[in-house]
């Protein structure tokens, strides 16, 4: 038999970076909060992130490095919970941290710090927080919603939504967020796997045959280009630059990868002038790992010396090295996508303070919501500043 209500102030559903930050800033303001998550765990995808060392920010955070329905409507949380709010909360709790590269701030030790800070934030806020407490049913009635977690009833007039996206479902990673939302009258734009590995079929193919190779690229899909390494997989295409470029990617889309950013225009023609007896592939090898240039010059079939290459020729396969196509044939999906783009669709919400425009009470922060950021600690640092933005309003 289900206990009498214990009534609080606000619950957060959902105990990763978004639902501990928003419990704990509620709760410093005299909230009375419950946080609870099916896990066993709190901020299970915080202690895997980062290799285990968590990239909690990006000191280059601002708008236009997230993907969303609405570019403006992470505008004023990111504005007013900054990567440097972030930082005097890790600087507060002495974890010490250092710059890896492109503003990407990790801990020194490790990811597990943060979720102990975290949890340190609600202990000073006097969250209850319950774990491994399946869901099973949640109502709204007299401007009260009703959450039910195994034989206990909690009641709060806020209800805010954390419990991010589908990505990684063997962490406990659900759609959860979306059903609840669009049960509540919310639309969710779909969902997708974002920076994710890319996988190669039909004539690409051949690429797979140089798993564990690592060339830094600029990878193209339209008008959005990211420099940084890309690696070819048994499976497919992978590194950085391609999850970077992965959440832009539509099925059916070319991606062109510069296969050498920094050679000037004409630089084999050049090559050509200074090392008349060399082959394509031999060039290549100067700039690239071996087993890359011989497949590329294979598959650009200029055989024998460039001296006996015509300079037409030479700044054709110029301009396929800098613009090399391919059309992936997928992702790898949900098992391997680092986050959701997608989500819970902003123009339901407020953008200052997350709340729903027509059901009062009800808020949705985090990955949940359909903005995504880059990689490199920029979606951790939406986590914060929507967890921020919602904690600060209820
Ligand atoms: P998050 O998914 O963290 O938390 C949701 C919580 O809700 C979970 O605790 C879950 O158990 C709970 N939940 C789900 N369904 C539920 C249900 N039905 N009932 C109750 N509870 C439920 N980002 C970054 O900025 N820097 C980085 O270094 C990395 N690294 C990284 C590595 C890997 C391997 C992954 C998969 C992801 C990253 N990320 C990252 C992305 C980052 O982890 C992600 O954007 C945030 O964790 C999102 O935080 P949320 O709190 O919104 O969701």
């Amino acid at each position: 038999m289900p206990q009498s209500d214990t009534h609080y102030d606000v619950i957060v559903l959902g105990a990763g970076g978004a639902g501990l930050l928003c419990a704990a800033t509620a709760g410093q303001r005299g909230r009375r909060v419950l946080l609870i998550d099916h896990a066993p765990e709190a901020g299970r995808k915080i202690v895997i992130s980062g290799g285990g060392r968590c990239n909690f920010t990006n000191i280059h955070t601002a708008p236009d490095r997230y993907i969303s329905a609405n570019p403006h409507f992470a505008k004023s949380a990111l504005g007013r919970y900054t990567p440097s709010d972030f930082l005097a909360l890790i600087e507060r709790h002495r974890i010490a941290w250092h710059e890896k590269t492109l503003g990407q701030l990790f801990c020194d030790g490790s990811a597990r710090q943060v979720v102990a800070m975290l949890l340190d934030e609600c202990a000073a806020g006097g969250v209850d927080i319950r774990l491994d407490h399946p869901i099973t049913a949640i109502d709204h009635a007299d401007a009260l919603y009703r959450v039910t977690h195994g034989a206990r009833t909690a009641a709060a007039p806020a209800l805010v939504i954390a419990t991010g996206g589908p990505s990684i479902p063997k962490m406990g990673a659900t759609g959860f967020a979306y059903d609840l939302a669009r049960r509540f009258g919310l639309k969710v734009v779909e969902p997708r796997p974002a920076l994710v590995p890319l996988t190669l079929g039909g004539e690409d193919v051949l690429f797979r045959s140089l798993s564990g190779v690592s060339t830094e690229v600029i990878a193209h899909s339209g008008k959005t280009a990211f420099r940084e390494a890309a690696l070819l997989t048994h499976r497919g295409l992978s590194g950085p630059a391609i999850l970077q470029i992965s959440s832009y990617w539509r099925h059916g889309e070319v991606i062109a990868l510069d296969f050498l950013p920094d050679r000037p225009d004409g630089w084999l023609i050049d090559a050509k002038r200074h090392k008349p007896r060399a082959t394509l592939a031999q060039s290549l090898r100067a700039h690239l790992p071996d087993r890359l240039a011989d497949a590329l010059g294979e598959r650009l079939a200029l055989s024998g010396d460039l001296a006996n290459l015509p300079d037409r020729k030479l700044a054709e396969a110029e301009r396929r090295l800098a613009r090399w196509s391919f059309t992936p044939n997928g992702t790898e999906g949900y098992a391997k996508a680092e986050v959701t783009s997608g989500g819970i669709a902003t123009d339901g919400l407020s953008s200052r303070t997350m709340e729903a425009r027509k059901m009062p009470g009800l808020y949705a922060i985090g990955e949940a919501v359909d903005v995504t950021g880059w990689l490199g600690g920029y979606n951790f640092q939406w986590a914060w500043a929507s967890g921020w933005a919602a904690g600060q309003a209820v």
